[in-house]
């Protein structure tokens, strides 16, 4: 991660008026500088940054987020959008059809995550909520989601109001139920494609937050997203009382074992440099007070970018669960399941070169970087593959850079000084996040709509 010099950041909430302006932007001069287009056309930014705050402080988990999805397609009918609510739980689409040409899709997410706000912001949350396993929660908005959801619609507009411009169809898609991995493959499962009357999409855009600095973007081509699956475990114990071991299995040492030979099937996995990772999220064996423990069940959280290291950890796993039961003397087999949590992402060669092409152009050469410091993984994806479209993901900074500045002068970690997404202090810095958000996200559909050369 390759922080990006200093911006000056001024409080002002116009587009033009934006910290990027003191960025040279290369004239290259050959087709339609969308640069131009984007600056002229970019929205107020008040009633975005007001949308933003408001989305902020009444967050909604995972699956309910009802009264987020109508905002958001009220406002999407306001804009003269076609609007259809309700696609794979409260999935909002809009519809921009703007006579002939390519068709973009342009995706943000709803929902928010059980976690008690501690930013201090005066526009923090304070909501609880009922979760869909009927627990009484905690709601933030941690992962940025409110910040995506109003640069997504400031792109909305952005296109609207430059609509005289370009030709083609713009979609914007409200996905809910992303921090489960479930809402996009909801989506497609509902038919989106067939409801909104498009067959596919010629290219469908996504972004994230990222504790980089504000003002910049990180894109590159391959795969930027790991892949993670799920992996339930349930290994047995014997007949027998378990104070005569000599005569039965003590499962719990036997789990035991395996989380501990999973971390070496890691390292020696990963020797080449590759990254992979085993996490245990779950363990549990027998019941408080019973002295009797027939099973113990883990849960793994399974990560990587190259399929080929995907497989070696599932094949390890199974060996290594497998071995250690043989060994434990256990009479039944242990049970094995796998379930996908989230697909590997990986951009599109052409399209994420090409993109990038656009945001140096726009942002300038410092604002424009490569790293993907942790390991996220999402669903975005399943809305693109199912149709064979073309797909980008991107990361926006939101750091501020003063403080990313003093960690490197203090020589600590941006982590130490910055929260991480899904952390309690999560407090993007609005601008110039937002106006570089809606500008990503309007070059991105422009570089793929037809834009005639005037
Ligand atoms: C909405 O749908 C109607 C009917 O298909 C179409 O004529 C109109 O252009 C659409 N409006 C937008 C903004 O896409």
């Amino acid at each position: 991660m390759k922080p990006a010099q200093l911006l000056v950041l001024p409080l002002v909430l116009q587009c033009s008026a934006l910290a990027l302006d003191n960025i040279q932007f290369p004239i290259t001069g050959s087709c339609m500088d969308l640069g131009a287009v984007v600056r002229k056309y970019c929205p107020e930014l008040s009633p975005l940054e007001a949308l933003y705050k408001h989305v902020h402080q009444h967050p909604e988990l995972s699956g309910r987020e009802l009264q987020t999805a109508s905002l958001i397609s009220e406002h999407l009918r306001g804009l003269g959008l076609n609007v259809t609510k309700g696609v794979g739980g409260h999935g909002v689409v809009g519809v921009l059809r703007n006579g002939d040409g390519p068709v973009v899709l342009l995706r943000a997410e709803l929902d928010a995550l059980p976690i008690q706000e501690l930013t201090g912001l005066p526009f923090a949350s304070t909501q609880f909520m009922e979760d869909s396993w009927g627990r009484r929660q905690p709601v933030m908005h941690a992962c940025g989601h409110d910040m995506h959801m109003a640069s997504l619609m400031g792109a909305a507009q952005l296109l609207l109001n430059a609509r005289s411009e370009w030709t083609g169809t713009v979609v914007v898609l409200f996905q809910p139920n992303e921090e489960h991995t479930g809402g996009a493959q909801a989506m497609i499962d509902d038919g989106l494609y067939e409801k909104i009357g498009i067959a596919y999409p010629d290219a469908v855009f996504a972004q994230h937050l990222m504790q980089t600095p504000t003002g910049s973007v990180s894109i590159k081509p391959g795969p930027v997203l790991v892949s993670a699956e799920t992996v339930r475990i349930r290994m047995f114990s014997s007949e027998g009382y378990i104070a005569n071991p000599q005569r039965s299995v003590d499962v719990s040492v036997v789990v035991s074992k395996v989380i501990l030979a999973l971390q070496e099937l890691v390292r020696e996995v990963s020797k080449g440099g590759s990254y992979a990772s085993i996490y245990t999220e779950e363990m549990h064996a027998g019941e408080p007070g019973a002295d009797w423990v027939s099973h113990a069940d883990i849960v793994l959280d399974v990560k990587a970018y190259d399929p080929a290291i995907r497989s070696q950890l599932l094949n390890g796993i199974k060996l290594i669960v497998e071995r250690e039961a043989s060994i434990s003397g256990a009479v039944r087999r242990p049970e094995i399941t796998v379930s996908e949590r989230a697909p590997l992402t990986t951009n599109n060669p052409d399209l994420s070169k090409q993109l990038r092409g656009v945001f140096t152009k726009f942002f300038g050469h410092g604002n424009v970087l490569e790293g993907v410091p942790t390991h996220p993984c999402e669903d975005f994806s399943r809305l693109a593959t199912p149709v064979g479209a073309p797909y980008v993901f991107w990361f926006l900074g939101r750091a501020d850079p003063r403080l990313l500045d003093r960690a490197r002068k203090d020589g600590v970690r941006f982590a130490d000084v910055i929260p991480i997404e899904h952390s309690p202090y999560n407090a993007p810095l609005i601008h110039p996040t937002l106006e570089t958000g809606i500008y990503a996200l309007s070059l991105a559909a422009l570089s793929v709509l037809t834009v005639p050369s005037s």
